[in-house]
């Protein structure tokens, strides 16, 4: 029997520095310092997540070797996010890694960040069935929300995009409306909770092929939010658990029209979500409702593997070692990749 592989896994594309220990599709740790910092600013500030990841890189490959009880020596691999991200914020997780493979003389592995969030349903999860190939995958997170399908591990398509922003920029744009700190997406999923999602209504835009576009509706909640503020100048502290399960039903249920027309153009009843928007509740639990009615096998991520986390990383970086999918010393991060690539 060959031996098992050990992957270190750095991501370091936005406001968390992650690190975690592969062995084969088993995390053996998954360590993330989140920068506390951005909260008081209502998003990240990029020049300050780049300087937390340079303080936070060293103690977190430490706290994750520790916790997998690995040796730096027997890493067989070192592999990083080198895009999509900030550029500040990857540079920090490439030049780390890079020094890192220099020094072990181990490989180095670039890898998408978007197809690490995919990727991470191949981690061993207890209790979880790893999607089978091909499937569709609904990717949404602060930065992304695609429609993508995957042929094998490594094989992805694009079938439907936003045109601007993400969903979870939806939430958290929302959310600060509303005076909630960033990122304030699980907040909305919080105060959702006790909320009546019936109780207020907004409008999709006209739908363009598969695609979604949210900038329209900030500007729609904006409008909805100052219309109320006019009437009552306590609307939002009244109606804030209303307002969140109304505005979070009805990105979701946008979310899931796209999927549902990709799902039967493509003839796939394989259907999984990822990204930081799949922590959410309602979404997790629409996903098995549809589910049963259009008979899909849904596949939805432990927590931990569905905001950014180095996991994902480590993973895709497994799938890469095994096709000797290898970088050079000179590599550049790469802020824009697409997923294919
Ligand atoms: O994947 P992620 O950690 O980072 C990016 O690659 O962007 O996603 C972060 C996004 C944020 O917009 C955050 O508000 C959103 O995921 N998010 C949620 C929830 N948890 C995280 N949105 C809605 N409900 C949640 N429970
Ligand atoms: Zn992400």
């Amino acid at each position: 029997m060959s031996k098992d592989n050990i992957i270190l896994g750095i991501e370091s594309s936005c406001d968390d520095t992650s690190v975690a220990i592969s062995s084969n599709t088993k995390i053996l740790a998954n360590i993330t310092a989140t920068q506390a910092i951005h909260e008081q600013y209502g998003g990240v500030v990029p020049e300050l997540a780049s300087r937390a990841h340079q303080q936070n890189i060293v103690p977190v490959v430490e706290a994750a070797l520790k916790k997998a009880k690995i040796e730096l020596s027997e890493v067989d691999a070192i592999a990083f996010t080198k895009g999509q991200g900030l550029l500040g914020s990857l540079l920090v997780g490439t030049s780390f890694a890079k020094s890192l493979s220099l020094g072990l003389n181990k490989p180095l592995i670039g890898v998408n960040h978007m197809k690490g969030h995919i990727l991470a349903h191949f981690i061993d999860q207890e209790g979880k069935e790893k999607p089978q190939f091909p499937f569709i995958c609904l990717t949404v997170s602060g930065g992304h929300t695609q429609l993508v399908k995957i042929s094998a591990p490594l094989k992805m398509e694009v079938l439907g995009e936003t045109i601007d922003d993400a969903a979870g920029e939806a939430f958290d744009k929302a959310a600060k409306l509303m005076g909630l700190p960033y990122p304030g997406g699980p907040l909305i999923d919080k105060y959702a909770q006790t909320g009546n999602k019936k109780r207020f209504e907004f409008t999709f835009p006209k739908p363009n092929d598969n695609n979604y576009s949210f900038s329209g509706l900030k500007t729609q909640f904006m409008n909805f939010l100052k219309k109320g503020l006019k009437e009552d100048e306590n609307f939002i502290k009244k109606n804030l658990n209303d307002i969140c399960a109304s505005y979070q039903a009805h990105i979701i249920n946008y979310l899931f029209k796209n999927l549902i027309k990709v799902a039967k153009q493509e003839k796939i009843n394989h259907i999984a979500i990822a990204g930081g928007v799949s922590a959410n509740s309602y979404l997790r639990n629409e996903l098995k409702t549809i589910g049963n009615k259009y008979n899909w096998e849904t596949y939805i991520p432990e927590f931990q593997y569905c905001t950014d986390n180095a996991g994902m990383i480590a993973i895709t970086g497994y799938y890469q070692f095994l096709e000797n999918d290898f970088c050079e010393q000179s590599v550049v991060p790469n802020p824009r990749i697409k997923v294919e690539e």
